[in-house]
C-alpha cells in the first residue's frame, strides 16, 4: 500500500523510513502512518467529485484515527471534519481546526457537549432524535444563535457488511426512522423552531462496504423523502450528507472498489434521484478509507508456543489493546517480518497478543519466514479504528504514532508511560478508626 517497499536491506519502508530504524527509534509496538497516503486518499475523493461535476463537500470522520497532526493534515487538504465527540472537538480545536468546517455527530449528544460546540462556533448538527432536537433548540435560542442542522435518518438499506457495524437499517440506534413517518416529524418541528435552520439530511448505511447498490437504494429512499418535504412542508433540501463506510483491502480477499468508483455511482444516483435542477450539495464522511491502509503497526516478536499438529502460536508486544478488531469482528489482518521482507514465507503461524485472554489474536494463520525472537512484525491496514479504539486493558500503554513522509519521521503521540496509566487514579481518603 502507499509508499511501502523494500528496501536494499530487505527491511520494510515505509513513506522513505527503514521500520527497524523506526523501531530502534521510537520503540515497539508502534503505529506507522503514511502521511502522503492519508493525503492522496482524500485528493482522490476530491478529484472524483469535481469530475461529476456535482456540488460536494468531503468530510473526514474523526473516529476512525483522530489526532492534533490528523486534524492538521484534514484541515490543510481542506475537508470538513465530523466528530462525534467533546474529546473529538476538542482535539480539532486544539490542532486549529477551523469550527465552522466541523460538524457533530452522535445519538446521545450531551447538553455540555452542545453548549460546547456552539460557543466554539461549530458549524452544523446531525440531529439524531427529537430530544436532541429539542434540547439543540431552546441552547440555540438561549444563545440567540441559529443552529444550522441536518436530520439523521435510516433510509432501511442495510449494507452487506459485519452486523455490528451497518447502521442504515430500520432497527437502529441511531437516527430518525424514515418508514413510520418520525423524519418528516422532525422536519416539521425543526422548520418550526426559530433558533433551527434545517439544511437537508444525513444517513450511513455502514462500514467496509465494497458495493454501489447499498448507495445507490439509500439515494433513492432519500431522494424521495426530499421530494416529500418539499411538497408537504416547503422544504427545499441543500444538503444530502451520504455518510461514509467505503471499504479497503485488509487482505486479499477484500475486493474494495477505487474511490472513483463509489462517487461516480453516488453522482449517478443523486441525477437519477434529483433531477439535474434540484440536485443538492452531496456529503461524504470517510473514515476508514481515508486512513485505514495508510496505517501499519509494528511490533515485536517475544515468545512462542507450539499446539504439537494443531497450531503455532507467535506472540507480539502488544494485542487486542491496541488493535481490537481481531476480537471484536474477526477481521482479517496481513503480516509481514519489517526485517527480513525478502525472506522465502516458510511457516504458517498464529499471532498473539500479550493479554490475559485467548481471545486476545491479531492474526488467525500468518504465513512469515521462520519466525525468531526479536523479528519485528508489521501488521499493515491498522489506520482505521486501531489506535482511536486502544485502550489499556492489563493496564498495558497504548503505542506511540509516528507520522513518516519523504524519509522523514514524526512522533505524533508520545508512547504512554507507567506514570500516564496512573495519572488519574485517587487513593481513598479514610479517616483513621480507632484502634481495637
Ligand atoms: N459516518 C457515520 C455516521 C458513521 O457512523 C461512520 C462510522 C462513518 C461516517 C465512517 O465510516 P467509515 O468510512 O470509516 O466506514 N469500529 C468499527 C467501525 C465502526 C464505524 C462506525 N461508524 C471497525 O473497526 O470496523
Amino acid at each position: 500500500h502507499g509508499t511501502s517497499r523494500i528496501n536494499g536491506q530487505g527491511h520494510l519502508e515505509i513513506g522513505g523510513c527503514d521500520t527497524v530504524e523506526l523501531a530502534a527509534r521510537y520503540g515497539t509496538p508502534l503505529y506507522i502512518v503514511d502521511e502522503a497516503l492519508i493525503r492522496e486518499r482524500m485528493r482522490q475523493f476530491i478529484a472524483a467529485f469535481r469530475h461529476t461535476g456535482l456540488p460536494f463537500q468531503v468530510a473526514y470522520a474523526s473516529k476512525a484515527f483522530s489526532t492534533l497532526a490528523m486534524c492538521r493534515v484534514v484541515a490543510e487538504e481542506g475537508l470538513r471534519l465530523d466528530v462525534v465527540s467533546d474529546g473529538e472537538l476538542y482535539t480539532a480545536l486544539k490542532a486549529g481546526f477551523p469550527p465552522e468546517r466541523i460538524y457533530f455527530h452522535g445519538n446521545n449528544k450531551t447538553p455540555e457537549e452542545l453548549e460546547m460546540a456552539l460557543e466554539a462556533g461549530v458549524g452544523l448538527f446531525v440531529v439524531d432524535n427529537f430530544i436532541e432536537l429539542e434540547l439543540l433548540a431552546g441552547l440555540a435560542a438561549d444563545k440567540e444563535m441559529k443552529a444550522q442542522i441536518l436530520l439523521r435518518t435510516t433510509p432501511g438499506v442495510e449494507a452487506h457488511t459485519h452486523n455490528y457495524i451497518q447502521t442504515g437499517q430500520e432497527d437502529s440506534k441511531f437516527g430518525f426512522d424514515y418508514q413510520s413517518g418520525q423524519v418528516m416529524r422532525a422536519a416539521a418541528k425543526a422548520i418550526a423552531a426559530e433558533s433551527l435552520e434545517l439544511l437537508g439530511f444525513h444517513c450511513h448505511i455502514g462500514s467496509q462496504i465494497f458495493e454501489t447498490d447499498g448507495f445507490s437504494l439509500a439515494i433513492e429512499k432519500m431522494a424521495q423523502l426530499s421530494r416529500e418535504c418539499r411538497s408537504s412542508l416547503g422544504l427545499q433540501t441543500r444538503i444530502l450528507n451520504l455518510g461514509g463506510g467505503f471499504g479497503i483491502r485488509y487482505s486479499g480477499e477484500d475486493r474494495p472498489l477505487p474511490v472513483s468508483a463509489y462517487v461516480e455511482a453516488i453522482a449517478a444516483g443523486v441525477r437519477a434521484g434529483f433531477g439535474e435542477a434540484g440536485v443538492p450539495e452531496i456529503w461524504l464522511e470517510p473514515g476508514r478509507s481515508i486512513v485505514g491502509e495508510a496505517g501499519t503497526t509494528l511490533y515485536t516478536v517475544g515468545t512462542m508456543k507450539e499446539v504439537a499438529g494443531v497450531r503455532k502460536y507467535i506472540a507480539v508486544d502488544g494485542g487486542m489493546n491496541d488493535n481490537p478488531r481481531t476480537a471484536l469482528y474477526q477481521a482479517a489482518y496481513e503480516a509481514m517480518l519489517a526485517n527480513r521482507a525478502k525472506e522465502e514465507m516458510q511457516e504458517t503461524v498464529s499471532v498473539a497478543g500479550k493479554l490475559c485472554e485467548s481471545g486476545d489474536m491479531l492474526i488467525w494463520d500468518a504465513v512469515l519466514p521462520q519466525v525468531k525472537t526479536g523479528d519485528l512484525l508489521a501488521v499493515s491496514c491498522t489506520g482505521a479504528y486501531n489506535y482511536s479504539m486502544a485502550n489499556n486493558y492489563n493496564r498495558v500503554r497504548r503505542p506511540a504514532v509516528v507520522f513518516v513522509r519523504d524519509g522523514e519521521s514524526s512522533l505524533v503521540v508520545r508512547r504512554e508511560s507507567l506514570d500516564d496509566l496512573i495519572r488519574n487514579d485517587c487513593l481513598p481518603e479514610r479517616v483513621p478508626t480507632a484502634e481495637p
